[in-house]
């Protein structure tokens, strides 16, 4: 199926490994022309050289920092300044805040608002008014499933999710004139590095004996009984931002194998 979007611009923020990565290959598959950005200069211009190789597409890389207000300024103006044009905003850098309300800091927590909320904001609030002029644009925020349906574990994700979800309804309702359409992807489990680092974690907080216990249990949560893989998001992901979702907007899509029972 053709997407449709070849030759669009897009930003993948911490598309340097994970479901990002995942993403930003196989918009550069479509024909879509890609930045990337993370913190580790190495593991992002790695990734930049290795997906340029394996898809042939145009790919940049740029050291950003999504907690940084002027690393997201540098972010947007070198994407817009290659590009001349900004279509597609996957709002992705970030992390897992776990950790029940005990334990957690006022310091975590504003990390993690920070990272997410407000890296998320941010960028919105820079490549809105380019989309708004070109009345075309797609935004996707990765969020995830606690948003919807607090878990004492993942505390203080919830409550950065929930904002996100308004947001991402929010903005869908004000930027629908414009052409920009602004959806959510929430996922469970992923076999990504962030489970890997909450591995420990988890499997005390299931009282597993080892973190492949935790794992085994953690996803038996889920109807489909498994973790996802990054590609599977990252599925979902660029079919949100293509021709083809055109009338898709102020979804929050649960990409979890059946984890959430509710309704919506
Ligand atoms: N995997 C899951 O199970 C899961 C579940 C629910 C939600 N999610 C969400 O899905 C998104 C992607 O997760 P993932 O599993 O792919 O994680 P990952 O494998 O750890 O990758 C995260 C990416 O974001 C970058 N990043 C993190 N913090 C950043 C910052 N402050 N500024 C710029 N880049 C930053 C990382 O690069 P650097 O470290 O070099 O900066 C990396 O490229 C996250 O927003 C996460 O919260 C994931």
């Amino acid at each position: 199926m053709d997407l449709g979007i070849k030759g669009r611009a897009a930003i993948v923020t911490g598309g340097s490994r994970g479901i990002g990565r995942e993403a930003a290959r196989q918009f550069l598959e479509e024909g879509v022309r890609v930045m990337i950005c993370g913190r580790n200069a190495e593991t992002l211009e790695r990734t930049r050289d290795e997906l340029a190789k394996a898809t042939g597409g145009e790919v940049h890389a740029m050291v950003a920092d999504m907690t940084k207000q002027d690393d997201i300024g540098r972010l947007v103006a070198a994407a817009t300044e290659r590009f001349g044009k900004i279509d597609i905003l996957v709002n992705n850098a970030g992390q897992m805040y776990s950790g029940r309300f005990g334990v957690m800091t006022d310091e975590g927590l504003k990390e993690q608002l920070e990272t997410k909320l407000f890296g998320f904001l941010r960028a919105i609030r820079l490549v809105h008014p380019i989309m708004k002029a070109q009345r075309w644009g797609r935004i996707v925020n990765l969020i995830g499933g606690a948003g919807k349906e607090p878990d004492p574990y993942m505390f203080g994700s919830g409550i950065t999710n929930s904002g996100l979800l308004n947001i991402t309804k929010s903005l869908s309702t004000e930027f629908g004139e414009d052409n920009v359409l602004v959806n959510a992807v929430c996922p469970g489990w992923v076999d990504t590095n962030l489970w890997r680092r909450n591995a420990q974690g988890l499997a005390q907080e299931l009282g597993a004996q080892s973190e492949e216990e935790a794992r085994r249990q953690a996803a038996r949560k889920n109807s489909l009984n498994r973790f996802g893989k990054p590609e599977e998001l990252a599925n979902a992901i660029v079919f949100l931002c293509s021709e083809r979702a055109s009338y898709i907007t102020g979804v929050s899509l649960n990409l979890d194998g059946g984890r959430l029972k509710a309704l919506w």
